[in-house]
């Protein structure tokens, strides 16, 4: 699967993003070293401190179902440019996907850019003696 039809699974998952307050909908699509995939979307709350973004769930859903592996992310936005991912969900990206796995980030009227994981977060801080990618 190339990355271009990752970004299928993760305009999918906006449709489904819960955010009736910021009203910015954004997908997250994983795709895992075994060729599965897994989609988040941001989901807000009143109290929106507690806001989920669409990367960290679909990481939670990738971990939920045993992969913990990720091989390439599309994330998806109706922004001006391509969206690109917070810096907590960076950290947490981090945690499951090594330094050369390819992004795409996308917005809805075709700006797109393509990164590796290091460009998002470079110098990345992970425990060696528990990270389980290279
Ligand atoms: N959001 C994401 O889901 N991913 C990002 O990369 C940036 C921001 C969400 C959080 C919140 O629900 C809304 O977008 C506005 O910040």
């Amino acid at each position: 699967m190339d990355v271009e039809e990752l970004l299928t699974h993760a305009l999918a998952a906006r449709e489904r993003a819960y955010a009736p307050y910021s009203r910015f909908l954004v997908g997250a699509a994983i795709l895992c070293d075994d060729g599965s995939v897994f989609t988040g979307c941001n989901v807000e709350n009143a109290s929106y401190g507690l806001s989920n973004c669409a990367e960290r769930s679909a990481v939670f859903e990738m971990v939920n179902s045993g992969r913990r592996k990720i091989a390439a992310l599309a994330v998806v936005a109706d922004a001006p440019r391509a969206i690109s991912p917070c810096g907590a969900c960076r950290q947490v990206l981090s945690e499951f996907a090594a330094a050369d796995v390819p992004v795409l980030l996308a917005n809805l009227s075709g700006d797109r850019k393509i990164c590796v994981m290091s460009d998002l977060l470079p110098y990345a801080f992970y425990r060696e003696d528990f990270v389980e990618h290279e």
